[in-house]
């Protein structure tokens, strides 16, 4: 039987990037699995489709994470399609660089209101959706709450406080048999670092010399380990940090 056969699995923000690579080895590990997208539906679409001709199971759905209404309906439509929910991993994030004089309100509000709410949001809903067996929420942090990059004061920020909310829920949820823990990559290749023009920049070109593994990442290093932290293989670890970035730390 596959690892995660009978699991029901949410991902944010899996249209692409880092949330495609987790929904699709989730579902090649036996979950079923729903994708959801703010904006990009045909890049839902697509992976949707992926699974579904690999012979597994996942919809898409459509929802705003850092938007109570949204959350609580993403959680529906799983209810609906699949029923209780068993795994949550929170990735939807939005990251944009830039010295503290260029920092706007708007910057703020953007990857606040994304990467910390919309946390908060969707573990709230879930909640309500998990059966008594509990489950496991995988939050996506990243290495930047460690190394701390010059221009990332905002960005570092969301991160630090999604290190913070994974320890303050793993006790909170520990009672339930709720496991609560990150991933926090360094960087990896994705459509967002891409357009954000982290790709060949500088910044990349350091990590790939300072990594012990010396390359950056990929999609699929990351939803590795979100495989495992989803599978009862890793059922006695709740409240943990990993980092994942080829030994940047
Ligand atoms: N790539 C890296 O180097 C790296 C390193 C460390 C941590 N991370 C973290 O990993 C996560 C994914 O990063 P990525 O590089 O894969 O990003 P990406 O390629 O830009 O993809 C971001 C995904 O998040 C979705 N999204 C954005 N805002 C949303 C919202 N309000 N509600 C629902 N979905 C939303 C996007 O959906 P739409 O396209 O539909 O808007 C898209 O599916 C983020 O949390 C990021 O901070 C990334």
């Amino acid at each position: 039987m596959k690892k995660l056969a009978n699991k029901v699995a949410v991902v944010t923000g899996a249209s692409k990037g880092i949330g495609a690579g987790i929904a699709k080895s989730l579902a090649a590990a036996g979950a079923s699995v729903v994708v959801n997208y703010s904006s990009a539906k045909a890049g839902a679409d697509k992976v949707v489709e992926e699974i579904v001709n690999n012979g597994g199971k996942a919809i898409a759905v459509q929802g705003n994470v850092s938007n109570t209404a949204d959350a609580d309906r993403i959680f529906e439509e799983t209810k609906k399609a699949f029923g209780a929910v068993d795994v949550l991993v929170n990735n939807a994030g939005v990251y944009k660089f830039g010295a503290i004089e260029q920092i706007t309100e708007d910057d703020f509000h953007a990857q606040f209101n994304t990467n910390v709410l919309g946390l908060l949001l969707t573990t709230q809903a879930a909640l309500k959706n998990f059966n008594e067996n509990g489950g496991s929420i995988i939050n996506i942090g990243s290495v930047v709450s460690s190394i701390a990059p010059v221009g990332s004061a905002i960005y570092t920020a969301t991160k630090g406080a999604v290190d913070s909310i994974t320890h303050v829920l793993s006790k909170e949820l520990g009672p339930k048999k709720i496991r609560v823990n990150s991933i926090n990559p360094g960087i990896v290749e994705t459509e967002g670092t891409h357009a954000a023009g982290f790709i060949g920049s500088d910044f990349h070109h350091e990590a790939e010399r300072t990594a012990p593994l010396g390359r950056i990442g990929q999609p699929h290093d990351i939803a590795q380990i979100a495989v495992f932290l989803a599978s009862e293989e890793s059922g006695w670890l709740t409240g943990e940090t990993l980092l994942a970035g080829g030994g940047i730390r």
